[in-house]
């Protein structure tokens, strides 16, 4: 929900002072899907916005406790922070997050089958 959240957040940030028009023509997508790995070994679960993106060195800190970049009252930066420990810590799994600048946001959980 935090990672979801967080793409709704990027999505309609980039979506001020658009027009109606703008939006259709270029039209903002939260993408959900699910693989298995090759190996059979992990369940993998992307979810992609096509928002702004992230710099190299925003992404290199968007995992710390309070990092925020949102205003006052908008992010306590703790979302990511708390999405990491729940699939790392709590199911042995790996959160990853590629980030391209200008070519949206993608997160990966990986979680193993067993
Ligand atoms: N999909 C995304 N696109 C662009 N930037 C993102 C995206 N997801 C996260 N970020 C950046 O990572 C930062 C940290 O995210 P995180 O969810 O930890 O905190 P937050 O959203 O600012 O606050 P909170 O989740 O606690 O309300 C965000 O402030 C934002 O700058
Ligand atoms: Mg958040």
């Amino acid at each position: 929900m935090n990672i979801i959240a967080n793409a709704i957040d990027a999505l309609d940030a980039a979506s001020v002072g658009k027009t109606f028009t703008e939006i259709q023509a270029n039209p903002q997508l939260i993408t959900i899907c699910t693989e298995v790995s090759g190996d059979r070994q992990m369940a993998l679960i992307r979810i992609r916005d096509n928002g702004p993106g992230m710099s190299e060195e925003v992404r290199s800190h968007i995992f710390e406790h309070l990092f925020t970049r949102k205003e006052v009252g908008q992010g306590t930066g703790l979302g990511l922070a708390i999405a990491r420990q729940i699939v790392e810590e709590k199911h042995g799994g790996k959160l990853s997050c590629i980030s391209p600048p200008e070519r949206g946001t993608e997160f990966v959980i990986e979680i193993l089958i067993d």
